[in-house]
C-alpha cells in the first residue's frame, strides 16, 4: 500500500543528496574563500590575483606563518612605507623578519617568473593600502 510513498520519498532524498554533492563539488573547485578577495579590473592586477591566490595567499591570509596578513592594514603600512621596488625585492629574494618570520623567495614558488611575482605584489599592495 505504502510503496508508492516511500518511492518518492527515496527519489525525493536522491535529489537531495545529488544537490548537495554539487554543491560540495563547486566548494572543493574553488580556492576557498577566493570571493573575499577583491576583483579588479585591470588587466595587471587581475593576473596578480591569481598568481596571489595560488601563492601567496596561503601565508598572507591565513595566521600561520607570521607573515603580514592583508586583513590587518596596520601591518602593511611601514612595509608600503619602504616603497614598491623594496617589496619586489624581499618578494624576488625572500626576507627575514626582525622576529625570525619568513618571507621564503617567490614565496616558495620557483616556477614563478620574476615578472609574476611583482604582479602578485602589485595585488597585494592594491588591497592592503
Ligand atoms: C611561507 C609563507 C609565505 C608565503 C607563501 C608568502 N609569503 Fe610573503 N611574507 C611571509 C612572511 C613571514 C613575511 C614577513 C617577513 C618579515 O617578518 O618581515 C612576508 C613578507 C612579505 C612582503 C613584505 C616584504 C617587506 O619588505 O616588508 C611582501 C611584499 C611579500 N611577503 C610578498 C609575497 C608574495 C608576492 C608572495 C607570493 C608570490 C608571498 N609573499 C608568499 C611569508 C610568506
Amino acid at each position: 500500500m505504502n510503496r508508492p510513498i516511500d518511492r518518492s520519498l527515496r527519489t525525493a532524498f536522491l535529489a537531495g543528496a545529488l544537490a548537495a554533492a554539487v554543491i560540495f563539488a563547486s566548494l572543493a573547485a574553488a580556492p576557498a574563500g577566493a570571493q573575499k578577495f577583491p576583483e579588479f579590473s585591470d588587466a595587471r592586477l587581475k593576473q596578480g590575483r591569481a598568481i596571489w591566490l595560488a601563492t601567496c595567499e596561503a601565508c598572507h591570509a591565513n595566521d600561520v606563518a607570521g607573515a603580514p596578513l592583508v586583513t590587518n592594514k596596520a601591518s602593511w603600512a611601514p612595509r608600503l612605507a619602504k616603497g614598491k621596488e623594496t617589496l619586489y625585492q624581499s618578494a624576488l629574494g625572500g626576507l627575514t623578519g626582525a622576529k625570525g618570520t619568513q618571507m621564503p623567495p617567490r614565496g616558495g614558488n620557483d616556477k614563478l617568473t620574476d615578472d609574476q611575482v611583482r604582479a602578485a605584489v602589485d595585488y597585494m599592495m592594491a588591497i592592503v593600502k
